[in-house]
């Protein structure tokens, strides 16, 4: 209702010059498009009474496909904030309210007036740039420098001293043994990335730890700079709402659930890729790359869907229809702070390995940093999940509705195995669970798929045969 009245404030006060105070309009989230109907407000960088100019940086939204900052399009003075962090905001529906100037509305008045009623105009949504989530555990791209937490200490006068945070976010600083207290904040409240640059910034100044450890035991030799958490039993019951990543999931899963998955299992000897990977390791890093094994098993699963195109596919929503993508867009599960994300490598068919392995570490550090945006993570044509790299043999994955086919890899490790004299020798081997769309993908596609991808895998020098 407030809104409403104060837009038919702006509204009048864009027609007529009878009003001598600053006309008021509100600021509404755009279309972010890709579907998004809603977005989490994560954090605000400006309150009700500052100044704000444009493209001043308003506030940091979570959809269910990227973080996004969302910046002013107007020069003006703020006079309400919506949403709290932590609620969800609706596509169309007012962030903010502010005082603009005359010239201000009546610009605005001027461009709105051919199409539109609407008192105040939509802001786009930018790309976030900083200051961003660092990652928990594992931080894949070592920074070069200790990184300062850039943030203004929290000011608790105006909350009776209380820290004002969420129970997820109490959760997880009780998980890496931080008090609250100690860590800034630029608000009133204590956000989840917050608590992820403080854990970056202790293990990133292990010498500046004692002066920002929590207790004051940290006074003793050994500073408490350890980030491994130290889980306890939850003391009670806790309900939180579904995240945005969560509705995702729910949403592909809920998708996923529609279509009939088969499973075909088979185990990879994988000494020579190692070999190969070790020799690649110092070329990579001249480029300044790391090559781990996942770049070698994209590029040659790529290979093998060029011989069963049919796998690198998606079924239209009317089941009359399967479109053969001639780009191999290869989607990667990846464990992120903020939950499972799948961004794709594009055109893996053109790329060498390095220009892969470039790609997996940029999407790698743009998803611990909670930076993916909606191009990296749409667009997947094939499916390919490491389960192996945390731990793990066996997996049953589960398609990314609409492709029509996934691979989970099991961890590479060394099991005895016979040779062909009969001797018992050490192997390293990696097992890989496949899921099909069993509507239109039958067994034996995807056993000769798999065998193919195998070979590949087993004798790489075979991968060089494919190169133009
Ligand atoms: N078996 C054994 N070791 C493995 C391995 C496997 N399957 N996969 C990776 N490793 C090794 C790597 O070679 C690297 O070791 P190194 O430093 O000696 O080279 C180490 O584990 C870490 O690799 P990682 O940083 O994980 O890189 P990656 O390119 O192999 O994988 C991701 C990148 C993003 C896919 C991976 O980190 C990840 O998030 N995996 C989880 C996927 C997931 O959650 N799937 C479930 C979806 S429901």
């Amino acid at each position: 209702m407030l809104h409403l009245r104060r837009s038919l404030v702006a509204h009048r006060a864009f027609h007529s010059s009878r009003f001598a105070a600053r006309p008021e309009i509100s600021f509404k989230l755009s279309d972010i498009g890709e579907g998004i109907a809603e977005v989490e407000v994560l954090q605000w960088f400006v309150k009700p009474g500052d100044k704000i100019s444009q493209f001043q940086n308003l506030v940091e939204v979570q959809s269910d496909k990227a973080t996004v900052e969302i910046t002013s399009r107007f020069d003006g003075t703020i006079t309400k904030l919506h949403y709290e962090p932590g609620q969800m905001a609706k596509v169309g529906s007012a962030l903010i309210d502010l005082d603009v100037s005359d010239e201000v509305a009546a610009a605005q008045n001027a461009s709105n007036a051919p199409k539109s009623k609407a008192p105040a105009k939509k802001v786009e949504p930018i790309k976030k740039a900083a200051p961003s989530p660092a990652p928990i555990a594992h931080a894949p791209t070592p920074t070069p420098a200790a990184a300062p937490v850039a943030r203004i200490p929290i000011a608790r006068a105006n909350t009776g001293g209380k820290v004002l945070t969420t129970p997820s976010v109490r959760r997880l600083a009780r998980e890496h043994n931080i008090d609250l207290e100690d860590v800034p904040a630029e608000g009133d409240r204590i956000l989840k990335g917050d608590i992820l640059n403080y854990i970056k910034h202790l293990a990133e100044n292990k010498a500046a730890a004692p002066a920002a450890a929590p207790s004051a035991s940290s006074a003793s030799a050994t500073p408490t700079t350890s980030t491994t958490p130290a889980f306890e039993f939850l003391t009670e019951s806790t309900t939180v709402p579904v995240t945005p990543i969560q509705k995702m999931m729910v949403k592909s899963m809920n998708a996923a659930l529609k279509v009939p998955h088969f499973g075909y299992a088979d185990e990879i000897e994988m000494n020579a890729l190692d070999g190969l990977r070790t020799t690649l390791k110092p070329l990579a890093a001249a480029r300044g790359v790391k090559v781990t094994y996942l770049p070698l098993m994209i590029k040659a699963a790529s290979l093998a869907l060029k011989y069963y195109p049919i796998l690198n596919a998606s079924v239209s929503d009317d089941e009359a229809h399967i479109t053969m993508h001639a780009h191999h867009n290869i989607s990667v599960a990846m464990d992120t702070p903020k939950g499972l994300l799948v961004p794709n490598v594009k055109n893996v068919e053109s790329k060498s390995i390095l220009d892969i392995a470039e790609d997996l570490q940029r999407l790698q550090k743009l998803g611990a940093e909670g930076k993916l945006g909606p191009n990296d993570l749409t667009g997947g044509t094939f499916s390919l999940s490491n389960i192996g790299s945390i731990g793990g043999t066996y997996m049953s994955p589960v398609i990314m509705v609409p492709q029509v086919a996934i691979g989970a890899l099991g961890k590479i490790q060394t099991v005895p195995r016979f040779n062909a004299a009969g001797d018992v020798v050490p192997v390293k081997l990696m097992n890989v669970s496949w899921s099909g769309d069993h509507r239109v993908i039958d067994g034996a596609t995807m056993a000769r798929f798999s065998t193919k991808w195998k070979d590949f895998l087993e004798n790489p020098v075979a991968m060089l045969t494919e190169l133009k």
